[in-house]
């Protein structure tokens, strides 16, 4: 305990202990655990809160931006024979099994209000299937399609991670092997206050936070994954967010791209409608692709035009990636002196909390995390490729309006339309609803070729049925 504290005290972070005369014997184990553990990369966590408002203050130097060279969409340039060549190298890497599906989900999902993982919100439009199912469909079809498995490494966090181990269990895995799930936790890292002290979020326990989704570059080398990818003969991840059920599972096309480019790590991004929209911008900074953060992004680059008054930073950030294992090796070695660390102000349950105002929202200290596409880059080479928000984006960030469960549900019944559409099925009368189950029809073209054969109208939902069991 003596050692404990000097280490604390060196720190000048003493203060975790002040209520230490004052705690029962279960809540001291509690803090001690909690502390000893803290207390070992004490160091480290000064460090990177130390790094993390030096970041904050510097700033960004805007001479040194400028748009990305991206791969565009036919409507905007793009090559469509580039895209066709691509989907035929993409298909190939996926039927020589070389591609696993990692998912982050170690989000707290403040904004949406959601006590259970995100990953459990239900968002299908007629069944109320979860995010995690309908993204499990999706790699079932994949699967079936290439006649491989698709390895699906989900990521959790402390706070998200006991619920999603009971829901996949509760789900049997929603269809898929056990052998191909693989759940992991990121890890925490603690929140300090505006004088740059830990903060008590209890008496006997220091508030933590999970370290940002650039933690899972650590926590894949540490819970084994890299490992588990070799082993299968995986060389490609990839990576995407629980909260955006358009996700267009390991799409061929972008795994093509990414090979055609040699990159190392490859970025998704749609074109910006609105100046506020809250996505990272994709730029070069200083010749370097880089993801500048919403928060992060100035009002001057916000709302900078081009010479036709479209918006020169466009390239919004939608978290769909792909990693080189190799590469994924490297930065994981690397990742707490390569990656920064972002601070954001946010308002953290304190002991402090009666004395500053209970009732009080504003930011009492700072939250710190790594983000994923600050590997971006440390990568020799990335593709950027542009996709359409409308069959690509749509999360489930806020509980009402823009990026809600309404508007990312609307998004997905506006899909299956489109999809329906290409079969020329007379859709019965005005239904609202439609779900199609990913496993068996995840495009329009695959909508054309299965086969559709029964559409059942019950009232308010269209029912797609094809014959194939899924
Ligand atoms: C994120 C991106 C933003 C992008 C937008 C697209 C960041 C910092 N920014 O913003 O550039 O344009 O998505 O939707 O991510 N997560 C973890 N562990 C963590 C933190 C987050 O797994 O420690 C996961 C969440 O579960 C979620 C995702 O990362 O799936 C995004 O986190 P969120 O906080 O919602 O980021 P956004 O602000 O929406």
């Amino acid at each position: 305990m003596n050692a404990l504290r000097v280490g604390f005290a060196i720190h000048e972070q003493e203060h975790v202990f002040d209520h230490w005369a004052e705690l029962g014997e279960p809540e001291r184990s509690v803090l001690l655990r909690q502390a000893r553990r803290i207390g070992a990369s004490l160091d480290e966590f000064v460090d990177a809160h130390r790094r993390a408002l030096a970041e904050l203050e510097a700033g960004l130097e805007p001479a040194s931006i400028q748009p990305p060279e991206t791969v565009c969409l036919p409507e905007h340039g793009g090559d469509t024979q580039r895209l066709e060549s691509a989907r035929e190298r993409g298909l190939e890497l996926l039927t020589a099994g070389r591609v696993a599906a990692l998912v982050v989900a170690g989000g707290q999902g403040t904004r949406l209000g959601y006590p259970g993982p995100k990953g459990a919100f239900p968002v299908g439009p007629v069944s109320d299937r979860s995010l995690f199912r309908l993204q499990a469909q999706k790699i079932r079809g994949l699967a079936r399609r290439t006649s491989r498995s698709i390895p699906w490494y989900v990521m959790t966090s402390p706070a998200t991670d006991a619920a999603t181990r009971a829901l996949f269990e509760a789900e049997d895995n929603f269809g898929l092997a056990a052998e191909d799930v693989r759940i992991f936790s990121q890890g925490m890292l603690p929140a300090w206050d505006f004088e740059g002290r830990l903060i008590l979020e209890a008496p006997g326990r220091i508030a933590e936070s999970p370290n940002g989704h650039g933690g899972s570059l650590t926590a894949l080398a540490e819970a084994g994954i890299l490992e588990d990818m070799r082993k299968r003969g995986i060389d490609r991840l990839f990576y995407y967010q629980v909260d955006n059920p358009l996700v267009r599972m390991a799409d061929p096309v972008f795994l093509g791209l990414h090979e055609a480019a040699e990159a190392e790590m490859s970025c998704k991004v749609v074109r910006k409608q609105d100046p506020m929209e809250k996505v990272g911008v994709v730029a070069e900074i200083a010749g370097e692709p880089a993801v500048i953060e919403y928060t992060e992004l100035s009002e001057e680059l916000r709302y900078a035009q081009d010479a036709r008054g479209q918006l020169l930073y466009w390239a919004g950030n939608i978290a769909i990636h792909i990693f080189n294992l190799d590469f994924l090796h490297r930065i994981a070695e690397e990742s707490t002196t390569l990656l920064p660390v972002h601070a954001s102000a946010k308002r953290i349950e304190s002991v402090n909390s009666a004395a500053e105002g209970r009732a009080s929202r504003d930011p009492n200290g700072y939250k710190l995390e790594r983000f994923v596409f600050d590997a971006l880059p440390q990568a020799a080479r990335t593709c950027v490729m542009e996709v359409r928000a409308s069959e690509e984006f749509s999360p489930i960030k806020n509980a009402e309006g823009k990026e809600s469960p309404d508007s990312s549900r609307a998004a997905l019944i506006a899909c299956y339309r489109n999809w329906l559409r290409g079969v020329q099925i007379p859709t019965s009368g005005e239904a609202p609803f439609i779900e199609i189950d990913h496993s068996i029809i995840d495009s329009e073209e695959e909508a054309i070729s299965t086969g559709i054969t029964g559409l059942a109208d019950a009232g308010k939902a269209i029912l797609v049925s094809t014959g194939i069991s899924p």
